[in-house]
């Protein structure tokens, strides 16, 4: 059963709330509601406690469980906070955790939807509005008030959405974080190592995190998931971990892996070129310096955009130093691929060895988001509700 936090701050649409969580009940979801102190003054926490599926939680330190935020955000699938205030959504974006439901919006990596509701002024006011961005930025879904009759008879922008508006995002974005659910991921991290003789190789500065951390979230989210990989990272029980080296081992795992597959994440940095005669035995410095010879590894990425089936969905990542949106675009369309996640590798905060990520996501669809600076398992997440929404989707945009 899915599970839901359904935040409420202290707003007169606090009583919508209610209605919310009645109608994600009716729909078979599991309801932890979670009531600001601010909230308790429009609403009884009586009252969302005899609706949802548990008792209604209002404190970080009155009830048995000593980290009820901890809990309660890892264990949700979505967090809603219906409606969210001015001061909620300031708190919220400014990373402030001072009380159960700003703590528990940080401890979660589930996706969160937020449903502002505030007076006109308040809504239209410059701080609001970025707080609103800065959430948009990280990921969060945010869900725009309505035009309509305020409390105190005004009548402007600012209203909560309509709470039937409400749930039906919320499921909606439910029914994408379990669109994994069953299916096969097959994901590669890490750089490949080509071998000049048995004890050197030429590789690259890729650490595998961005792999692993897509791995695990999908596992996390239910999928199968094959992790083909060149780094020595922990990988989450349930997932089966591939061990590869070379560009010709991985091509040759991920196109086995590849035909069962629902979706195919190439997170790995294939090395180009490999040396063309690895010479059998150690290169002895007293027999001068060597020439090196290269020659073209296989394109594992544009292999699977050739093979792709319909219905698949297939990821590729591109790693650029300069002008990112167009060479990512670029290899979007000439390697066939459903979404590109392009990362400027030049940032001392993104890219290789770190464990933070900016990336472009470049749909073959057009779409294009700019995340925030996130840490790899956040955009792993963000990365995955795309390829959940494209599971759930029409058929991919490069059908063959
Ligand atoms: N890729 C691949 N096989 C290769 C090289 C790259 O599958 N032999 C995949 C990578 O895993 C990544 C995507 O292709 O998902 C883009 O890799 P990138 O290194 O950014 O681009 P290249 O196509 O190698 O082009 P260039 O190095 O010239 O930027």
């Amino acid at each position: 059963m899915p599970r839901v936090v359904l935040g409420v701050c202290g707003g007169i649409a606090a009583y919508k709330a209610v209605e919310v969580c009645r109608r994600l009940v009716d729909a078979g979801v599991h309801v932890a509601p979670i009531l600001t102190d601010d909230a308790q003054r429009f609403i009884g926490a009586l009252t969302l406690s005899a609706l949802a599926s548990e008792r209604a939680h209002t404190s970080l330190f009155d009830g048995p469980d000593p980290i009820p935020h901890t809990r309660l955000g890892q264990s949700a699938d979505l967090v809603v906070v219906a409606p969210a205030t001015a001061k909620l959504l300031g708190k919220y974006a400014a990373g402030i955790s001072d009380d159960l439901l700003t703590a528990t919006l940080l401890a979660t990596r589930a996706p969160v939807l937020v449903c502002p509701a505030m007076h006109t002024e308040m809504w239209e006011h410059a701080a609001v509005q970025e707080n609103v961005a800065t959430l948009r930025r990280r990921g969060v879904h945010v869900l725009d008030p309505e035009e309509g009759r305020l409390a105190g008879g005004d009548v402007g922008a600012g209203r909560l959405s309509d709470p039937v508006r409400i749930a039906d995002t919320a499921l909606a974005l439910l029914a994408g974080n379990h669109a994994l659910t069953g299916r096969t991921v097959v994901v590669t991290a890490g750089g490949t190592r080509e071998a000049l003789d048995p004890v050197r190789y030429v590789g690259n500065r890729s650490s595998g995190k961005m792999g692993h951390a897509l791995a695990n979230v999908a596992a996390r989210r239910g999928a199968h998931v094959v992790l083909v990989t060149t780094a020595n990272l922990p990988a989450t029980s349930g997932v089966e971990v591939v061990r590869v080296e070379s560009a010709q081992e991985m091509h040759d795992a991920v196109m086995t892996r590849s035909v069962q597959a629902d979706v195919v994440i190439m997170a790995a940095a294939v090395a180009d070129f490999r040396p063309k005669a690895p010479s059998p035995q150690k290169i002895k410095k007293a027999d001068g310096v060597p020439d090196l010879v290269l020659e073209p590894t296989t394109d594992i990425l544009a292999a699977l955009g050739r093979a792709k089936r319909p219905g698949q969905v297939v990821v590729g990542f591109a790693a650029e130093t300069e002008r990112l949106r167009e060479h990512a675009a670029a290899k979007l369309a000439g390697k066939r691929v459903d979404l590109m996640v392009a990362n400027d590798v030049s940032t001392s905060d993104a890219g290789f060895e770190v464990d933070t990520n900016r990336a472009l996501l470049l749909g073959a669809d057009g779409g294009a988001d700019e995340t925030a600076l996130l840490t790899k398992e956040q955009l792993a997440g963000l990365v995955l509700e795309k390829v959940a929404a494209l599971l759930s989707g029409p058929a991919s945009a490069h059908p063959i």
